[in-house]
């Protein structure tokens, strides 16, 4: 029986569980022998790597988080971790390798795969939905139901008093979580690194808008913007001349119950994943687009940069 390892690396999203409990089971049932990397690429630097069963993946579906653990390891951007990392996995006979995660850790594996030839196959997993080559990264869905839910409970205490809430979320230079929430949540004002604002374009809307009766603002900004959330709020409280708060939501964007959309997509991301290793697809990540899975090879990934859905930009205007 051939061994199969897996790791998470990067910031983890609500849905990582599901994957790695589908990856258990589905490697047994494919007669793989299942390891777990614990710590991200750190583990693998530390030779923390362990046989996963069954015992390993009861009752983790509807846990956020990932019970193996994630890093964003500074160690294996060095060659000299990285042939300790393959040297640790030639000794426990493991050549085929799953990593869930974002750019950064693609990256990584992109050099540690043209350096050792190790047979992988990725699986996008960030919030901040910015790889190329996919439509959807396993958990954002769950991420964007957390932004609503704390969108909708704001929203109860904007409307309570005569305020603007400046919403920021997060996404790194991607704008996707703030478009996205901005749009399903009927958002005044979205600001999003993509596209270049000026704020003296909504002073005389929003101003009119006030004196014709409206009582409270939502305006959702991504962390990526070149203002802070604060600068914001002093504008709406200065210009516009309605008292306002800031509200940055966080980490608790990561965490939380994953839905049922990423626990399905999980366990179809691992079956793809898996079954490329088994037809010898090596190189390359399993992308969603278009409502269809496919493979993109990861040269293509990480040497391409990543642009937001024309469409979606165009419902900003
Ligand atoms: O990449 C996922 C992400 O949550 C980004 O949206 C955010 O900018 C970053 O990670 C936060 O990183 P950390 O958890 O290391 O603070």
């Amino acid at each position: 029986m051939d061994n199969i390892a897996i790791l998470c690396s990067g910031g983890d999203v609500s849905g990582m569980n599901p994957a790695l409990k589908h990856f258990v089971e589905y490697s047994l049932k494919k007669d793989l022998i299942p390891y777990f990397i614990y710590d991200g690429y750190e583990g693998l630097i530390n030779n923390d790597i362990k046989k996963a069963t069954y015992k390993d993946v009861a009752g983790i579906i509807n846990r956020g988080g990932t019970i193996i653990r994630s890093a964003r390891s500074k160690r294996f951007m060095h060659k000299k971790y990285r042939d300790i990392a393959k040297k640790n996995l030639d000794t426990l006979n493991i050549d085929k390798l799953i990593v869930l995660g974002g750019d950064g850790s693609f990256t990584g594996l992109h050099i540690f795969f043209k350096e050792t030839g190790i047979k992988f196959c990725a699986i996008p997993a960030t919030i901040d939905n910015d790889i190329t080559g996919t439509d959807y990264c396993l958990g954002v869905d769950s991420a964007l139901n957390i932004i609503k839910s704390s969108i909708d409970s704001i929203r109860d205490t904007a409307s309570s008093f005569r305020r603007a809430f400046v919403i920021e979320t997060m996404g790194r230079d991607c704008g996707y979580l703030a478009l996205v929430s901005a749009l399903t949540s009927g958002a005044e004002l979205c600001l999003i690194p993509e596209i270049k604002y000026n704020l003296k374009y909504y002073e005389k809307d929003f101003t009119e808008q006030i004196k014709n009766g409206r009582k409270y603002f939502i305006a959702i900004v991504s962390e990526g913007i070149k203002q802070s959330s604060l600068e914001i709020a002093n504008w709406f409280e200065e210009t516009i001349g309605i008292e306002s708060r800031v509200s940055v939501l966080g980490h608790i964007q990561r965490g939380g119950n994953p839905s049922i959309y990423d626990r399905l997509m999980a366990y179809k991301f691992v079956n793809y994943a898996i079954d490329a290793l088994l037809d010898k697809k090596e190189g390359c990540m399993v992308s969603y687009c278009k409502s269809k899975f496919c493979y993109k090879s990861l040269n293509d990934v990480v040497n391409t940069i990543h642009h937001l859905d024309k469409e979606l930009l165009s419902f900003l205007d």
